[in-house]
């Protein structure tokens, strides 16, 4: 069985299975099954879909987070409206700040930020990979912007030799990242989603060296240091040392640092 024709398979199979669901695209299944994998999304959140017409991952996200939650899907293209008033449908450029500006009149502060964004496909490849790396990265910084201390991402990549740079950052970010190629997404496409859990707003952050000065001795042997108040643990420190570290992991409350 050739894979070109598995993945015509695979499309045909979601495509009906949306159409005889009421979805408006198959990449609603994505979504499914990247939320069922990583619990990004649930009830009650606020959702913000950049690049979202024609409202497939809308009307999931929305189907996840119930009435008392809240969707906000924006577009280049009109996106029809929904008869829900908690779907919000604006049409804009997702990488201006105006359109960021009206989404932010929708809601105080989002749950999760979702994009499945693509640019327009020219068939060359690294002009595609560029301009889907734009739009991803501006995806991010809305993120940023817009999400709440422990919030969620999801955004999609069409894999090259920038994704990396663009996944450091996510990992950097967020508590923990992940890349993510949900069943629904053909094999042979090279698009991939990058998944961040738990948006940090900490002082130091993964990758980060520093030094630090152990000032308590903690469990397991290892030594306790400060950085502008944010508690680091230096494998192996000892109290009264001073060392070059490099950060490992960050949680909310605290860091884990190896000596470098
Ligand atoms: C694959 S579609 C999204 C499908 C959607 N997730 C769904 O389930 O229905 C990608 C969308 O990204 C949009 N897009 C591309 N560049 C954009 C930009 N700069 N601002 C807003 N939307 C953009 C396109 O117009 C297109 O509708």
């Amino acid at each position: 069985m050739g894979k070109k024709w598995q993945g015509d398979r695979k499309r045909e199979y979601y495509y009906k299975k949306a159409k005889s669901e009421d979805y408006r695209s198959r990449a609603s299944f994505k979504l499914k099954q990247i939320n069922k994998k990583f619990r990004l999304i649930k009830q009650g959140d606020a959702v913000c879909d950049l690049g979202a017409a024609p409202g497939g991952w809308m009307q999931m996200a929305a189907e996840i987070v119930g009435e008392a939650g809240v969707v906000v899907g924006v577009d280049l293209e009109e996106i029809e409206p929904f008869p829900e008033e908690n779907i919000i449908a604006i049409q804009g450029d997702m990488t201006l700040p105006e359109t960021i500006a009206a989404v932010k009149s929708q809601s105080v502060e989002f749950d999760a930020v979702i994009s499945d964004a693509s640019p327009d496909i020219s068939g060359a490849w690294d002009v595609d990979h560029y301009n889907s790396m734009t739009l991803s990265k501006s995806a991010l910084n809305t993120a940023l912007e817009l999400l709440r201390e422990g919030g969620n991402f999801i955004v999609k990549v069409f894999q090259g030799d920038m994704t990396k740079e663009l996944f450091t950052e996510v990992k950097r970010s967020f508590q923990f990242a992940k890349i993510a190629k949900p069943d629904a997404s053909r094999r042979q496409s090279s698009e991939v989603y990058i998944v961040g859990k738990g948006l940090l707003k900490t002082p130091v952050r993964y990758g980060d060296k520093l030094t630090v000065t152990v000032v308590e001795q903690g469990r397991d042997g290892d030594g306790v240091a400060y950085h502008e108040g944010f508690k680091i643990i230096v494998e192996e420190g000892r109290v009264g040392e001073t060392a070059a570290v490099k950060i490992k992991k960050v949680t909310h409350k605290l860091a884990f640092a190896v000596k470098v």
